[in-house]
């Protein structure tokens, strides 16, 4: 049988793209495309932890793995607090509704504590406090799990229905990507994101958008920033060009 892969248990999203079957995307199709790729990225990471907790036991390995759940955490959060504090924002202003996006930050709010819980397991670990265990680790991850997912399922439709407002997306598609340039840590954010954004994908027809990055910028970040912290990137489904690899621990 073949080894489980990134792309379950829990599931990936599909995006509004692959669903157009190749019909011209509209503006907040492609902004929903771009969000359930970043979705999907948060997805595979979890479930790389699901797959192979379980099978991390040498001193060495550990310390590597918690520095992957340590930057997916980060991930999720710095992902989420950009919302609420830029995109979500912005889009009340632009569509002129108020709370329009309320129930996704309520949302944010039915799985923060589980998440929470699992950073500060994460901490305990890494300051020695406590010994790792794959059982307690995954347990933690099944508090929260299924909010999480239903809420990165569940964003995609709401801003792909935001096309019905006048939303200015080329000021949207700006202030986002001023944000993500300033506030990306390279070091351990970005060969995450690399890692993890799976080139072949539907089909691969994502690989024109994706990693939003000019070619220059990925060849300098594949030799310095993603050698940096190697070992935590043996746990990613994709290697830093996105070409999907097996699970060492699964
Ligand atoms: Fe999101």
């Amino acid at each position: 049988m073949a080894k489980a892969w990134a792309d379950g248990p829990l599931p990936l999203i599909p995006t509004p793209r692959k669903l157009l079957e190749g019909k011209a995307q509209t503006d907040a199709e492609k902004a929903a495309t771009e969000m359930a790729i970043v979705h999907n990225i948060l997805i595979r990471g979890l479930n790389c932890m699901i797959l192979q907790a379980g099978n991390v036991k040498e001193p060495s390995d550990v310390r590597d793995f918690m520095t992957y759940a340590q930057t997916w955490v980060h991930t999720v959060h710095e992902h989420h607090k950009s919302e609420e504090t830029i995109a979500f924002p912005f889009f009340e202003k632009e569509t002129g509704e108020n709370g329009i996006m309320n129930r996704n930050i309520d949302q944010h709010k039915g799985f923060s504590l589980g998440l929470d819980l699992f950073a500060a397991y994460i901490n305990e670990i890494q300051r020695e406090e406590v010994d790792y265990s794959g059982i307690k680790f995954k347990e933690l991850i099944a508090a929260f799990d299924s909010h999480l997912i239903k809420h990165l399922t569940e964003e995609i439709p709401t801003i792909t229905g935001l096309g019905k407002y006048k939303v200015n997306w080329k000021q949207y598609n700006k202030i986002m990507t001023d944000h993500a340039v300033k506030a990306a840590d390279r070091d351990r954010q970005v060969p995450f994101v690399m890692t993890h954004s799976d080139d072949s994908f539907e089909g691969g027809i994502h690989r024109d958008t994706w990693p939003p990055f000019p070619w220059l910028a990925g060849q300098m970040f594949r030799l310095i920033y993603v050698p940096k912290h190697e070992g935590a990137w043996r746990f990613s489904p994709c290697d830093a060009r996105g070409r999907r690899k097996s699970l060492p621990f699964a």
